[in-house]
């Protein structure tokens, strides 16, 4: 049975001491819940990791980078590898983020070498893709985004391949508000989950959990989680606030 995931992406928020509040105030709420079988993460600035890592019981909040470095170490001023993000005791990685992507001209050829450094280091990947709205609107959504993968992790083994997180999200989506509809992403989170089975074979595609993201809060979590292939989020701005962060995760 593939694993629900609930994972916060702080982004650029958040001093070391907020961060280390919210983490604390996240990990207490969800010891008090109890046993679920929602796996819940954080993901943290860089500089924050250590700390986190140290705040919170690791196996029932994991904690993760938002991205890494595409070389394993060496001469590349102010980039944190995926070995300094292991030794920290964060588990997963962020990668392919849209606003990565965009603002830093991520391609899927960085993208191959930071998912590769990732894996030989033990670390989870949770790798995103998503359409901008021209895209959308132009209904190409299914080839453009079957095609980043393409490019990128559809060349791993079938074995690393179900190390992988995917998270799908729209671009017009993220920070705006504005989510898909639920069956906007239980259509794509279906196309994302053919293609793979096609790729490799239908066990693997079944195993893969594909997480939402895009503007998915408290309100309209439990519609989206509800989606056959929907098997989780991947929680910007909602992810800043503990209780917000909780409710969704009590979505499911
Ligand atoms: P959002 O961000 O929830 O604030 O829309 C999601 C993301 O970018 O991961």
């Amino acid at each position: 049975m593939r694993k629900k995931v609930v994972a916060g992406n702080w982004k650029c928020n958040t001093t070391l001491q907020e961060g280390v509040e919210l983490a604390k105030a996240v990990d207490k709420i969800v010891a008090e819940k109890g046993a679920s079988d929602v796996v819940v993460v954080m993901g943290t600035p860089f500089t924050h990791l250590t700390k986190v890592v140290e705040s919170v019981n690791t196996k029932r909040v994991g904690v993760s980078s938002q991205n890494c470095a595409a070389e394993a170490k060496g001469a590349f001023t102010g980039e944190v590898s995926a070995a300094m993000v292991k030794s920290t005791g964060a588990e997963y990685v962020i990668l392919g983020h849209s606003e990565r992507r965009e603002y830093y001209g991520e391609t899927s050829e960085t993208l191959n070498k930071k998912v590769a450094l990732t894996l030989e280091n033990g670390l989870t990947p949770i790798y995103c893709c998503g359409e901008p709205l021209e895209i959308r609107e132009a209904g190409t959504q299914k080839e453009y985004v079957i095609n980043q993968l393409k490019e990128t992790i559809f060349s791993l083994s079938a074995d690393d391949f179900k190390k992988i997180i995917i998270a799908y999200e729209p671009i017009w989506a993220i920070g705006t508000g504005k989510t898909a509809t639920t069956e906007q992403a239980q259509e794509m989170h279906k196309d994302i989950r053919d293609a793979i089975a096609a790729q490799f074979d239908a066990a693997v595609a079944d195993e893969i959990s594909i997480l939402y993201g895009g503007s998915c809060n408290p309100k309209n979590a439990n519609e989206l989680f509800a989606n056959p292939d929907v098997d989780g989020g991947l929680i910007g701005g909602a992810s800043l606030k503990a209780e917000d962060f909780i409710e969704i995760i009590n979505a499911y």
